[in-house]
């Protein structure tokens, strides 16, 4: 391992080769890290300024609020409900959070939305908060148990894949649907933030015109800050427009805390008149405050690609565009003239995404729309850093709900518009699955 990273640095270091894929984050963003704070550096090209911006939004991030009043001024107004205490609870290192294993959903690094007949719930809302400051009532979390499912190549190797089943708690009903969700990595954010609007929309085929069986669609959700609509980029159903709107939704969906783009706490009327302070106050969280902490969510850099050019990822990398993958996770986007650094700005990068919404069909749905996004749809996650979960994390789990256990699992559960392509990669031989994981592990 040591002898391959240093191999692959060493090839990115040449001359010329450095402009290549391994560059993941085009010129600006892109870091020579493969270790546990692969995912924790600023873009290297920061100004002193900006550097000192990105420390406040870092420590903002890691900062453990407390319930107000408090004497530790500037950092309270926690709850009444809450999911984490801090951003960093859930996304460690600025990686990839952990599913529940058993039992409970808790502060692992994931969360629990839930929807009643495709709505959210008249109590609850649409995310469970299972934790609550003294004297207000947390939301009753369900259990979580994992199913095996064993499967078959034709080539007759085993596999088995593992799906959750939910057991309401508390006072839930009947009819319930919840899902999963573990934190995404935070890593250049900016850059896919930067991808303009008319690129999504041109990438966008939603009636399938070119008959490739794939019709990815933009997800036009409202931009608080304009009023108008625009592309959602972020979360895994692409909800949120702007790292700015997501950081905000995070603040008051995640550990309670309001702000001029969001200044209610998510509670239902019942709610409200139990924890009668919780009601229309000044925002909790100034704008600068806000402003740091999403500076520090666009800036953060994308380690490159290992050993981009030996023999198996090259051949991984080829099976990848032949079985049809590259169709929604786009090896290839430019960024635009708008971006929050000059070097972000109309560079290629190779986020392996396409940012739309696509039906992966019934295996992975969760019977949970949000905004116009159904239940079977996703929004295409981006693929740089997959290989690192382990490294920063300690863990290899994937999919928006950490059910794959590894990078394989995860190629299975594609159904939908991805069934083509899952098909075509269960057909391969042995040897060229494992180069086409092995390209996934290099990212
Ligand atoms: C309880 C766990 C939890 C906490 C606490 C939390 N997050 Fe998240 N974060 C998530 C999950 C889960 C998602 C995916 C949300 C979705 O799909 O809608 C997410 C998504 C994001 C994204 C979008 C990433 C992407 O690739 O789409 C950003 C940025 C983000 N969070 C920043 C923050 C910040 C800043 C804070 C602190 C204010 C925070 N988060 C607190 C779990 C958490
Ligand atoms: C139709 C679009 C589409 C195609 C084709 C497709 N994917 Fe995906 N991929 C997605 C979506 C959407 C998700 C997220 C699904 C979820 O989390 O439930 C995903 C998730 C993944 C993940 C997990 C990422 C993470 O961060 O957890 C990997 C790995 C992956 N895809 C690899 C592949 C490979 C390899 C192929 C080709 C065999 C492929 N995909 C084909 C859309 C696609």
């Amino acid at each position: 391992m040591g002898t391959w990273l240093g191999l692959a640095w060493a090839l990115l270091c040449l001359p010329g080769l450095g402009d290549g894929h391994g560059r993941l984050g085009g010129p600006a963003a892109t870091i020579p890290r493969a270790d546990a704070q692969a995912f924790s550096f600023p873009s290297p090209t920061l100004t002193a300024t900006q550097r000192r911006a990105f420390s406040v939004g870092n420590a903002l991030f890691k900062t453990n609020w407390v319930s107000a009043p408090a004497s530790a001024a500037g950092r309270d107004g926690l709850g009444p409900l809450f999911n984490a205490r801090s951003c960093s609870a859930c996304h460690l290192r600025d990686g990839r959070g952990r599913p529940a294993e058993r039992g409970e959903a808790a502060e692992t690094g994931d969360l629990v939305r839930v929807a009643l007949g495709g709505a959210p719930h008249p109590l609850y809302g649409g995310q469970l908060q299972d934790r609550a400051i003294l004297g207000a009532q947390p939301e009753p979390a369900p259990l979580l148990e994992w199913e095996e499912l064993p499967g078959l190549y034709p080539d007759g190797v085993r596999y088995s894949l593992r799906r959750p089943r939910w057991r309401g708690a508390g006072s839930h009903q009947e009819g319930l649907a919840y899902t999963a969700l573990v934190a995404p990595h935070m890593i250049g954010l900016g850059l896919l933030e930067a991808v303009p609007s008319a690129t999504l929309h041109a990438l966008a085929d939603p009636e399938d015109h070119d008959g490739d069986g794939i019709s990815g669609r933009v997800h036009l959700v409202r931009d608080r800050r304009t009023g108008e609509l625009a592309p959602g980029r972020f979360g895994w159903k692409a909800s949120q427009p702007t790292v700015e709107q997501q950081v905000a939704a995070a603040f008051v969906h995640d550990i309670g805390i309001t702000s001029s783009l969001f200044p209610e706490e998510p509670l239902s009327m019942e709610q409200l008149e139990q924890n009668p302070s919780a009601a229309s106050e000044a925002p909790e969280l100034d704008d600068l405050k806000l402003s740091r902490v999403t500076f520090y969510s666009q800036v953060l850099a994308v380690p490159a690609q290992r050993a981009a050019g030996e023999p198996e990822i090259r051949s991984g990398e080829e099976h990848f565009s032949v079985l049809g993958c590259a169709a929604c996770h786009r090896p290839a986007l430019r960024t635009g003239p708008e971006a929050v650094l000059s070097g972000y700005q109309s560079v290629e990068i190779h986020p392996y995404t396409d940012l739309l919404l696509h039906d992966l069909g019934a295996g992975l749905a969760d019977g949970r729309p949000e905004g116009d996004a159904s239940g079977s749809e996703w929004r295409t996650p981006p693929l740089w850093g997959v290989g690192l979960f382990d490294a920063v994390n300690g863990h290899s789990f994937y999919l928006h709900d950490g059910r794959a256990r590894s990078l394989e699992e995860a190629v299975l559960w594609h159904g939908g518009e991805a069934a083509r392509s899952r098909d075509a990669f269960m057909a391969l031989s042995a040897g060229q699955r494992h180069d086409l994981l092995a390209f996934l592990a290099s990212l």
